[in-house]
């Protein structure tokens, strides 16, 4: 049993809360859970939009059942075959097994591939129209935003856009859907850290997406995670926007590694050089402490950045070496940059920082410094100048 939500004429949310999942791709943490979106038209045709997590198939096709209120469902349209979104659709096919699956080729050799299914599909490209009756869906194929197969389908009459991942936020929903009825704010956040977790590195297929979407009158999207946005609308195309052009805010993020405690002042006098400059955001992060999903959304989020670590055993801290290879993997750039190193005896980590920001592109704005056992009158002045430095850039930029 379940109370209907409805979101328009004809369209209705039928998704799901996951409150039980601790790492979302086994990764990333869910301190408020995350839902999975699904979402049903009901016109002189039936339409499902995407399906949940099979950890919710039952529950799902049960809420889709009441929902359609003993009639047939006609299509299931696949904007995303990622599993969360993907993997009630045997299920879905169970239940109504004349169902016609609506996706493009790339859907269909990923719906073979995952569950060996291969008849009665409805294959669409670009531009593609599916009439329901009072409601004419158009596709738009949207490849690597964030998987090769990802497309969106926009519905003409009540200017809905269903967009799979993308304007998609961690964070369960707690009783409301839409952000006309309740405060949203909290999601926001929750929407930058799962952009950089999740999409981050297709920065230019979102921004591809947008030229495609450009012309469309956009009232309501969809997304498959988090609230149906309808007041904020442009916010969260706004925010897209400036996170799939890495455009990051004025402010500086220090990520470190301490761990005796003395790479930990290091961090700290430059965080008290950039203040003393004026910054006004500055984030310290402890790479032991900080969740890497929550240090990526605030590397997304501003222009400067520092990185220091010890060397251990000849090479980087290894959560620093982990942090370093996320952020090669999404290609964050550009930023302005600066690093430094402890070691007892042999320093390796302040020079492989400096490769690494040199090899990103990133611009230099002052040497590594390099500190050997607790903090010296020496690397003290060198991280004060490099937070006069860094402060310079950002200050400018403010
Ligand atoms: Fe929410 Fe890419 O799956």
């Amino acid at each position: 049993m379940y109370l209907e939500k409805k979101i328009s004429e004809d369209i209705y949310y039928v998704g799901v809360n996951d409150r039980q999942t601790t790492l979302f791709e086994g990764l990333w943490e869910l301190p408020a859970g995350v839902s999975y979106n699904s979402y049903l038209i009901k016109d002189d045709k039936t339409c499902l939009i995407d399906t949940v997590d099979a950890l919710f198939a039952e529950q799902f096709t049960g809420r889709v059942a009441e929902t359609l209120c003993g009639r047939k469902l006609d299509y299931l349209v696949v904007n995303h075959m990622e599993p969360d979104h993907s993997a009630s659709i045997k299920a879905v096919r169970a239940m109504w097994p004349d169902v016609t699956i609506v996706g493009n080729a790339k859907t269909f050799a990923m719906l073979k591939g995952y569950f060996g299914i291969t008849d009665n599909l409805l294959e669409v490209k670009d531009g593609s129209v599916l009439p329901l009756g009072r409601h004419d869906l158009s596709f738009y194929l949207t490849p690597m935003v964030h998987w090769i197969e990802t497309m969106m389908t926009y519905d003409n009459s009540s200017r809905t856009l269903f967009s799979g991942d993308a304007f998609g936020c961690f964070g369960a929903l707690d009783g409301h859907f839409i952000d006309t009825s309740f405060d949203t704010r909290k999601y926001i956040p929750e929407m930058v850290r799962y952009y950089s977790a999740i999409v981050g590195k297709y920065g230019v297929p979102v921004q591809k997406a947008f030229q495609k979407l450009s012309s469309l009158q956009i009232s309501t999207v969809c997304s498959t995670h988090g609230p149906v946005w309808r007041e904020r609308v442009s916010d969260v195309l706004a925010l897209y926007n400036h996170l799939s052009l890495y455009d990051g805010k004025p402010g500086c993020v220090i990520v470190y590694g301490s761990m005796h405690g003395n790479t930990v002042r290091l961090a700290e006098t430059i965080a008290d050089s950039l203040a003393a400059e004026g910054v006004r955001n500055i984030i310290l992060h402890d790479l032991s402490a900080s969740s890497k999903a929550r240090i990526l959304a605030d590397i997304f989020s501003y222009k400067g950045l520092v990185l220091g670590c010890p060397t251990y055993s000849n090479e980087l801290f290894p959560p620093m070496a982990e942090l370093i290879e996320m952020l090669r993997l999404r290609d964050v750039k550009p930023r302005f940059y600066a690093c430094f190193g402890t070691c007892s005896w042999a320093g390796a980590s302040a020079k492989k920082l400096a490769a690494f920001g040199e090899a990103m592109g990133y611009e230099t704005v002052y040497p590594p410094v390099g500190q050997m056992h607790a903090i010296s009158e020496e690397s003290f002045r060198q991280c004060v100048e490099l937070g006069k430095a860094m402060a310079s850039k950002l200050v400018v930029s403010d």
